[in-house]
């Protein structure tokens, strides 16, 4: 059995093998012909490689497997002539194909999709196939530059390409957009196509792509569009989109942290540089010549390569660092959110508006700014809450344009305004309370007044903070869908509620229990309850978008409740509240103000505070003489405030480990209870800023007097932020004077300013007589020698470079020591609580 078996098995072998080596021997005679035929094609070259051999697997320049196919093909820089013959795409294992730099010419071939590498780059080729690409998903190299086709687009086949690493076609006749699926191939790195002829923008599916170099500069018809999608492109290393038509700010790039070479100059690119590019710790070179870029000149480190010519750019002064005037500023704030437009990047010049040469849109008249008219200008965008800090404006029209968004409520502020036209724009959301003489035109915007755009708008969000991209569209249109059904049933509420309270004065429901252990969520009923039913009397404070009441469970504890303005019930709204909440559920800390619960309840949003009898500290430092009853405070209790505060911020600079910023630090958010201990409030700006990272850029809220000014010209929040607040507010208790003070002279309003210019002035002893509040007693040399100390660290933490600010850390060991010198004063806890000026949450001074 076993032999004839053997011997079918040897035959069958036999002739397996038979057939196999027809099968090579035919593939290799394939191979050997196409061989030939190439280099006959190539014969008329000088340096024509040494071909002669009849094994052309032997031939230079030529490599084979071990089955005899041509697996590489590489005659680059040979000097070649000729052109290519079509037999190539019958190398079916056929990997490399490299001719670059010859003077090949004629008709660039198909070729087998085996190929992985192809480099054909600087020949004279006249054509390739449209679809070339189609079914390559091996090709992981491509090089194309340079050669003469003629005009084509990259074709879809090219998404064929799946493999694909390098995709480089500079100077290729490409014409048409900039395909989408580049985005898409999980491993290309480099893409360059410059020299072509490509139009429109940076398409928006590169977002979140690997490509790390990128060269798209010096389109003949040049790309336009924002450079926004960059800001998605992380793994960048390289981006030179020099020479187009790109417009727009430049995008943030804080998480490029390979970047090392970005070439932005020959474009339109307007608005101010961002921190992040300044600070990219790879950076080596920069280039910006021959832009429209705005803010301040940019200032590198040492090592970079910087080309921004003198006087190429908008920058609103020469010197590099040096920050621009507070009305340039503010001007720039309101560009922002209108994604800095070209027209205003084009006519703003210098560091003045009212000075020399006219800014468009700007009225001025004494070297003040009377009117912002932007009529008509085709803006988008949202209306900046910064137009409030243009005090000398009268008339602000903006109508006829495409605003979105809401008006904001920071316009009441403005205390000249006689004129509010937004007619003829997309703005939504419920109208601020403009005092009466305010001309207000509103007509032509169809959704004002609603809670939300009635039409879908992919309305620009410049907030990039941290938390806000949180939104989740599905909560978002719940929360519509249930304002809308229940608006009937809330107004219905609201009316039945106001007259039960006039009517039957502190009629009462069922006394609840106020908070269930665990359980922070408490029904409006109860909220309704304690409040007496959100009663006039019951109001501690009203701000900018909320209202204090005073509330007192069924037990006597006394409570804050905060209510939300229904303007801020919308989207903005519920971020701040979460934010607010999210902070205090894991922020506990007895200088800072506990939360005891919250209600998400339809249209209402409800915070609930403990109850700080004393108020604010600006009720003390600024309103004492308004009220009965109140006495400036004592230095001591000065002291003892600061420190608290202090405490209170670097326990939340440094909270589990990560960085919250509070954002809003000013007196009117400090609370102070009997004992005049002091707890901050008010934590809806808080950002909380990513792991890894010790900056973030928002949109800039917060309250002028207190900003600081990095954070004002560019929206880029650090800690560092809060400690120029606190050293406002220091020396606002050392001088008892508000950050901004409009009834004093012009140059004396905004109080750092002044406050510095006295302490470098006046070194020597003879400060405090100028400086110090009147109501301070310095009786004795404890007292002056702290004072000094205070006022030294109140200007070391308004340093106008960040990084020369000390930390919260160092404040607090500043103060201790002061403050322990102390016996704290007898307490007096006889003052009423009614009536007082409870300033929640504003946003700009209320003067
Ligand atoms: C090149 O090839 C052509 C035909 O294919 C032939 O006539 C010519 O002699 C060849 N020249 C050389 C240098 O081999
Ligand atoms: C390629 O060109 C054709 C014809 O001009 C055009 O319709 C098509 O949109 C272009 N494709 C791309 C990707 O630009
Ligand atoms: C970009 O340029 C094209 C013309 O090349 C023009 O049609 C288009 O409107 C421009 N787009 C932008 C965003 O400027
Ligand atoms: C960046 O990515 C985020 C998340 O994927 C996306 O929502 C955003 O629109 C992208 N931005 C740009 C400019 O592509
Ligand atoms: C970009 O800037 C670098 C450094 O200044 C310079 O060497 C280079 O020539 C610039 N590139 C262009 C395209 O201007
Ligand atoms: C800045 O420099 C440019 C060119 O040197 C000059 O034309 C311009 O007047 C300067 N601007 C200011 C504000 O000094
Ligand atoms: C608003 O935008 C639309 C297109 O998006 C445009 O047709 C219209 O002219 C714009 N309106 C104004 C006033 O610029």
């Amino acid at each position: 059995m076993e032999k004839p078996h053997g011997s079918f098995g040897v035959s069958f072998s036999y002739r397996l093998l038979l057939i196999l080596s027809i099968m090579i021997v035919l593939a290799q005679s394939q191979d050997a012909d196409v061989m030939n035929i190439l280099r006959d094609a190539i014969n008329g070259s000088t340096s024509l490689p040494q071909w002669s051999d009849s094994d052309f697997c032997k031939w230079s320049h030529v490599r084979c497997n071990s089955a005899k196919r041509v697996v590489s093909i590489q005659i680059g820089n040979l000097n070649l002539k000729g052109s290519l013959p079509k037999e190539l795409s019958k190398l079916t294992e056929l990997r490399r194909f490299e001719c670059q730099s010859n003077g090949l010419t004629g008709a660039f071939p198909s070729l087998p999709t085996s190929l992985q590498n192809l480099i054909i780059y600087h020949n004279g080729f006249t054509s390739i196939p449209q679809d070339f690409f189609k079914g390559m998903s091996n090709l992981q190299k491509v090089r194309i530059d340079f050669n003469p086709f003629p005009r084509w687009n990259v074709t879809e086949t090219l998404r064929d390409c799946v493999a694909i690493q390098t995709f480089s076609a500079d100077k290729a006749s490409f014409f048409g957009e900039i395909p989408d699926f580049f985005g898409a191939f999980p491993g290309l790195t480099t893409l360059s196509l410059r020299f072509n002829q490509f139009v429109g923008g940076l398409p928006s599916g590169l977002s979140g792509s690997s490509i790390e170099y990128l060269w798209v500069n010096g389109q003949e018809i040049k790309l336009n569009g924002t450079l926004a999608v960059l800001q998605n492109m992380t793994s960048l290393k390289l981006i030179w989109v020099n020479g187009n038509a790109f417009s727009g700010p430049i995008p943030d790039l804080s998480n490029h942290d390979q970047l090392f070479d970005v070439n932005l100059r020959d474009n339109q690119l307007t608005g101010v540089v961002p921190l992040s590019l300044m600070a990219l710790p790879s950076l080596q070179v920069v280039n910006l010549t021959n832009n429209l870029l705005q803010g301040p000149t940019p200032k590198f480190k040492t090592g970079v390569s910087v080309d921004m010519i003198e006087g190429t750019n908008q920058f609103c002064r020469n010197e590099t660092g040096q920050p621009c005037s507070s009305m340039v500023n503010a001007l720039l704030s309101v560009a922002e959110p209108l994604g800095y437009p070209l027209k205003f990047a084009q006519s703003w010049k210098g560091n003045d508006p009212c000075g020399g040469s006219t800014w468009l849109g700007i009225v001025c008249a004494g070297g003040n700014i009377l009117a912002v008219n932007f009529q008509n200008m085709g803006l988008s965008g949202t209306i900046s809450p910064s137009l409030a800090s243009l005090t000398s404006v009268r008339r602000l029209l903006l109508d006829n344009n495409n605003l979105t968004g809401t008006i904001p409520s920071e316009l009441t502020s403005m205390p000249l305004l006689q004129e509010l036209d937004v007619s003829n724009n997309r703005l939504y959301g419920k109208v601020p309370a403009f005092r009466k003489d305010v001309a207000l035109k509103l007509g032509g915007n169809p959704d004002i007044g609603k809670d939300k755009p009635s039409a879908p708008l992919s309305a620009p969000d410049s907030d990039s903070g941290g938390n806000g991209k949180k939104n989740n569209s599905a909560v978002i249109v719940v929360v519509v869908v249930v304002i809308v059904v229940l608006l009937g049933v809330a107004i219905w509420g609201f009316i039945w509620f106001n007259r039960k309270c006039k009517h039957s004065g502190k009629s009462q429901g069922p006394t609840p229990i106020l908070v269930e252990a665990g359980n922070m969520a408490i029904p409006l009923q109860v909220l309704r309850g304690v409040t007496n039913n959100f009663c006039e009397e019951n109001i501690l404070g009203r701000g900018g978008f909320s209202t204090v009441y005073r509330g007192e469970s069924h037990d006597g504890t006394k409570i804050a409740v905060k209510r939300m303005e229904s303007g801020m019930r919308g989207e903005k709204g519920l971020r701040e509240f979460e934010a607010e909440i999210a902070v205090l559920t894991k922020a506990r800390h007895k200088h800072l103000v506990a939360l005891q619960g919250y209600c998400l309840d339809a249209n209402e949003r409800l915070l609930v505070y403990e109850y700080m009898p004393q108020g604010t500290l600006s009720r003390h430092l600024f309103s004492w003489k308004d009220e009965e009853g109140l006495k400036p405070l004592e230095w001591t209790r000065r002291l003892t405030i600061a420190l608290d505060v202090a405490r209170g911020v670097e326990y939340l600079h440094g909270l589990a480990q990560r960085n919250f910023i509070h954002r809003d630090l000013k007196p009117s958010n400090i609370l102070l209870g009997d004992d005049m201990r002091a707890k901050v409030s008010d934590f809806g700006l808080v950002r909380l800023v990513p792991e890894d990272k010790t900056s973030i850029e928002t949109r800039v809220a917060g309250t002028f007097g207190y900003l600081a000014p990095e954070y004002a010209a560019t929206g880029r929040v650090t800690t560092k932020v809060d400690v120029y607040s606190f050293g406002v507010i220091l020396m606002e208790m050392v001088t008892g004077r508000r950050a901004l003070d409009n009834s004093q002279p012009e140059e004396n309003i905004h109080l750092v300013t002044w406050f510095r210019r006295m302490l470098i002035n006046n070194k020597d002893d003879a400060f405090q007589e100028a400086m110090i509040d009147p109501t301070i007693e310095v009786s004795d040399q404890e007292t002056r020698s702290s004072l000094s100390i205070v006022a030294e660290l109140a200007g070391h933490c308004c340093a106008s470079e960040p990084y020369q600010r000390p930390d919260m850390g160092h404040a607090v060991n500043v103060l201790a020591p002061l403050v322990e010198n102390w016996k704290p004063a007898e307490e007096n806890s006889n003052d009423t609580i009614s009536g007082i000026h409870l300033e929640m949450s504003l946003t700009l001074p209320r003067e």
